[in-house]
């Protein structure tokens, strides 16, 4: 399997779905929407929502139904699209684009951006909850959207957004960073990894091997967040480069230098695959993704 022409045939299957689980901007409420939709179809490499699909099938095979599974996906994709939008604002980190695109606020207002992110994160527990979404049982909804509830929250996202912050221009050791990324990132990836297991009809064990694989991934991906936003340009990051630096945040660089990041990511990725030691073939796209959050460019 090629992971490119996967990554974009598993993208195009998740964009389609949000056709049919994202609201239209019309109505009453249609700037809201709009601004919610301005930055949720902006474009994005759809990792959470692929992870998800790909954990599902890694536990089942053909016999978990995309349909079931892809509300859960685009859950997360609200979820995570609403995280950026709050991350870029003025009392965050304050850029201007993402997505190659401009920001939420910028286009929209301060206050629009911030209840455009409310919106998503409200929005993903609707479709978590939404009976007439798919076939899981309510036992497996209820778990999945346990699992994902706790990951964006304050033991999770929002907790090491806060430390990000609070952080800047400060130092402190490296077990902090670790802190940060792991939550900042690693929690919502993890998550995501974990309920499409869940989806899937994965035993305790293999939850167990599916969470400690979307551990290291995560912590891998924000390793590579902190590479690129020094080694790549803003032209191919679509958001701004150089960007740690300037607000005196901690990153991997600042720590260890290039190579020594590189080696960490490497190392968290070797790990993530080692964690599928017990899972056959259907795993392989797992395997394969895990490759990608290392060598990916943007
Ligand atoms: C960027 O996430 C923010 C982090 C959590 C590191 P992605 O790199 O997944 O951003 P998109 O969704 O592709 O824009
Ligand atoms: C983003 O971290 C983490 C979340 C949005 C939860 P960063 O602030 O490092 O990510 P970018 O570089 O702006 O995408
Ligand atoms: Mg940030
Ligand atoms: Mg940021």
């Amino acid at each position: 399997m090629e992971i490119k022409s996967y990554l974009k045939e598993q993208k195009l299957l998740v964009e389609a779905a949000f056709d049919t689980f994202i609201p239209a901007a019309e109505g009453d409420f249609d700037r809201h929407i709009e601004a919610m939709r301005y930055s949720l179809l902006a474009g994005g490499k759809r990792v959470r929502p692929i992870l998800c699909l790909a954990a599902a099938r890694a536990v089942a095979g053909d016999a978990i139904d995309d349909r079931d599974v892809l509300p859960v996906a685009c859950a997360l994709e609200c979820i995570h699209t609403y995280s950026l939008i709050h991350d870029d604002l003025p009392a965050m980190d304050n850029d201007e684009l993402r997505r190659g695109k401009a920001t939420n606020h910028v286009l929209f207002g301060e206050a629009a951006a911030i209840l455009a992110g409310d919106g998503l994160l409200t929005w993903a527990f609707d479709l978590l909850s939404n009976p007439e979404h798919g076939t899981l049982s309510a036992g497996k909804k209820l778990a999945v959207t346990h699992c994902i509830a706790r990951a964006a929250g304050s033991y999770g996202m929002v907790g090491g957004q806060a430390l990000d912050i609070a952080t800047e221009n400060s130092t402190f050791p490296f077990e902090t960073l670790q802190t940060i990324h792991k939550s900042k990132t690693g929690a919502l990836i993890t998550a995501s990894v974990v309920s499409g297991g869940i989806c899937g009809g994965a035993d305790p064990e293999k939850l167990r091997s599916l969470e400690s694989y979307g551990r290291q991934i995560g912590l891998a991906f924000q390793i590579v967040d902190d590479l690129l936003n020094v080694t790549a340009t803003t032209e191919q990051l679509g958001k701004a480069a150089g960007s740690d630096a300037e607000l005196g945040k901690a990153t991997y660089p600042a720590y260890f230098g290039i190579e020594e990041t590189r080696k960490r990511a490497k190392d968290a990725v070797q790990k993530a695959k080692n964690s599928l030691n017990d899972f056959d073939r259907n795993a392989e796209p797992l395997r394969l993704l895990a490759d990608y959050i290392y060598t990916r460019s943007h």
